[in-house]
């Protein structure tokens, strides 16, 4: 008796630890994708250097914007709850589908905020970066990448005078640089 029932549980440690698994599968977060109106996409607002346009699709675009990839396996917990919350996380602190939305002082900083991430390797995260071959930046595109914000930025000073009168200051948080901006009123 003893013995068939040591033979027996291991069997049911499986079986038990199978529903287990099927059970945390209910709790998948929602992956979405919400709608782009191509009027909001930034393609739309600035102009794109094709090198630049390209290392955001290649790099970005998964977490910054409403054309997430959902490969099959975000779609499995726990992956899905982690891959969901950087998704949502990166769309609102950056979603290039809606950059017609940001104000222009929102555009300056979102340019400086891809600038400084950039430049310190923050950004593609890097655990993203091991996942995904290929998506890691070079130091030409970083170069690329910060001489577009900082040509971009001029540009929105020139034609926005308003930035202007904005003081800028960028702090080194526990996180890393981040940026904020002291707004003047009534621009956003
Ligand atoms: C795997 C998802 C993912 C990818 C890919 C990704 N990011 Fe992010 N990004 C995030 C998350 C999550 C945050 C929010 C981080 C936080 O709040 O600490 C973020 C935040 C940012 C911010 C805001 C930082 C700030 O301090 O305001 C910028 C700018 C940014 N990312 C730029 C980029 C750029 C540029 C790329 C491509 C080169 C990129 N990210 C690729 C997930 C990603």
């Amino acid at each position: 008796m003893a013995r068939v029932f040591t033979r027996a549980r291991p069997r049911w440690l499986l079986v038990i630890l199978g529903f287990a698994f099927i059970g945390l599968q209910l709790t998948n977060p929602a992956h979405t994708n919400p709608p782009i109106d191509e009027a909001r996409t930034i393609q739309r607002h600035v102009a794109l250097p094709p090198e630049v346009s390209a290392v955001f699709t290649r790099s970005c675009n998964d977490c910054h914007s409403n054309e997430t990839n959902w490969p099959w396996y975000t779609y499995i917990a726990p992956v899905s709850w982690l891959t969901v919350s950087y998704v949502e996380q990166g769309r609102a602190q950056l979603n290039f589908s809606e950059w017609g939305s940001y104000g222009e002082h929102m555009k300056g900083s979102r340019l400086r905020a891809i600038r400084a991430q950039c430049e310190s390797g923050k950004m593609p995260l890097p655990s993203y970066a091991r996942m995904h071959r290929g998506v890691a930046l070079t130091r030409d595109e970083v170069q690329t990448i910060s001489a577009w914000t900082l040509e971009e930025g001029k540009r929105l000073t020139e034609t926005r005078p308003s930035v202007l009168g904005a003081s800028v200051r960028y702090e080194a948080s526990s996180r890393g640089s981040s940026v904020s901006v002291m707004e003047p009123p009534a621009d956003r």
